[in-house]
């Protein structure tokens, strides 16, 4: 997608550890700091249309309701975002409650953006700073067991985000993620040149895992703490043009590691740390 003399800096969530996630203002601030690549999650409401939000339910650890109030844990699915018009998932707030795994978190008044809200606002921002075109590392919340309750069944799932991609002309620098291999392999047979990255738990193995999804993927996504020496140069010997871009590093020594290891890239909620330690 782009080719770059150094890992590339992928924001998660935006920022994930700076401002809250998935919304506008962390994606506008990870921007500004320069990051490379913009990591969001994707899931679709009750009309259809494609909502930026990790859950495909409402927080308890960062929404409120409409009307103030918190989200007992345990009562998140009454949320239910399919089962939501966009119009009304605008109205809870994904801002205010201090996340208590972000204590640096500033937070401020947000709601889950639409896809194409965000892409309107990333390219019209990145036009007026003057700065490098971002990439798209977009997310599809996936799972069989969530199949036609809280998302459509896959090929739908994949065409309305195609369809969001392909109107803002943005799939060139967008690569599709997804733990769910389904999402991956349609995604491969309708657009062939789509960048996908498979993303892999901490107990699954990586090259048993790319044997089953059928394709090399572009880009491998493994839990950061399953990287090794021994599975990096494995996976280099038997697939040498697959990225290794692992999430979600956070620790400054844990960042270090990895890229001496020679990571194509590294997910990170403070992509300020990033960039200061790529500096160096
Ligand atoms: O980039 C991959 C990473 O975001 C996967 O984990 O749970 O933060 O979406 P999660
Ligand atoms: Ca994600």
């Amino acid at each position: 997608m782009f080719s770059y003399s150094r890992p590339l800096v992928h924001g998660h969530r935006g920022c994930r550890g700076l401002l809250p996630e998935n919304t506008l203002p962390a994606f506008l601030h990870a921007l500004k700091l320069g990051v490379d690549v913009l990591e969001l999650d994707v899931v679709i409401s009750a009309d259809h249309e494609v909502v930026v939000s990790h859950e495909p339910w409402m927080s308890s650890a960062i929404c409120l309701t409409p009307d103030g109030q918190p989200i007992s844990p345990g009562t998140e699915t009454q949320h239910n975002l399919y089962q939501l018009p966009y119009a009304t998932i605008r109205r809870y707030d994904c801002g205010q409650r201090q996340h208590s795994d972000f204590p640096a978190q500033l937070n401020e008044p947000a709601y889950k953006p639409l896809l194409r809200e965000v892409l309107t606002t990333v390219e019209i921002a990145t036009r007026q700073l003057g700065r490098p075109a971002v990439g798209y590392s977009i997310e599809l919340k996936s799972e069989p067991a969530h199949d036609g309750i809280f998302q459509p069944f896959p090929a739908q799932f994949v065409e309305l985000v195609l369809a969001v991609l392909h109107e803002y002309q943005v799939l060139p620098r967008t690569t599709l993620l997804c733990f769910d291999p389904r999402i991956l392999q349609l995604a491969q047979r309708l657009v062939p040149a789509v960048a996908t990255c498979l993303l892999l738990e901490a107990d699954q193995a990586w090259l048993p895992s790319v044997k089953k999804l059928g394709f090399v993927p572009t880009v491998l996504g493994p839990d950061f703490r399953t990287v090794n020496l021994e599975a990096v140069t494995a996976v280099r010997a038997a697939h040498p043009s697959l990225q290794l871009i692992p999430w979600t590093v956070n620790q400054p020594d844990d960042m270090q590691r990895l890229l001496g290891w020679g990571m194509d890239g590294i997910t990170t909620d403070y992509p300020d740390q990033l960039l200061a330690l790529l500096a160096r």
